[in-house]
């Protein structure tokens, strides 16, 4: 990934730091902005570190840990909860053999949870990596997950 390349791209503003940093977790192969790159990003934008690392705390789709390369963030919001995440959340862990938090051994999914992902029509929802799905049942997730799996 280079990061110099993706700053370049945008004018030296704090108002694209959200834009920035979306833009270099989606180019990075573990879905996840590394400290060196926040130090970068804050040097670019002439703000502080901190104020990077606030954002990245405060939005639940980034992260400045590895992550697995599909990111599985199922919505855990009231409207989903109530039409059937939380049984999706129990089976993705059963499935996946790991806990929501966690990536399986082969770095190939990460499992999160999310606030509302604004598809509450289609509870429960999901997304992975930028694709949402919704109406989720748990066939439904097997197809998704065989789909990424093909796609190594
Ligand atoms: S509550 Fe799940 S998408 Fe809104």
């Amino acid at each position: 990934m280079e990061v110099e390349k993706i700053l370049s791209e945008f004018p030296k503003s704090k108002d694209y730091l959200l834009e920035i940093l979306h833009e270099i977790q989606n180019k990075n192969p573990n879905s996840y902005i590394p400290p060196e790159v926040v130090q970068k990003v804050a040097k670019h934008l002439n703000i502080k570190k901190a104020q990077v690392y606030g954002v990245i705390g405060y939005y639940s789709m980034f992260s400045d840990k590895p992550r697995g390369k599909y990111v599985i963030r199922i919505c855990a919001s009231p409207v989903c909860s109530m039409m059937g995440a939380e049984n999706l959340i129990e089976y993705l862990e059963k499935k996946l053999n790991v806990k929501v938090g966690e990536t399986t051994p082969d770095e190939l999914f990460t499992l999160e949870t999310s606030e509302c992902l604004g598809n509450c029509a289609a509870a429960p929802a999901m997304m992975v990596n930028l694709d949402m799905y919704g109406n989720l049942t748990p066939g439904m997730v097997d197809n998704i997950l065989k789909q990424y799996s093909q796609n190594k």
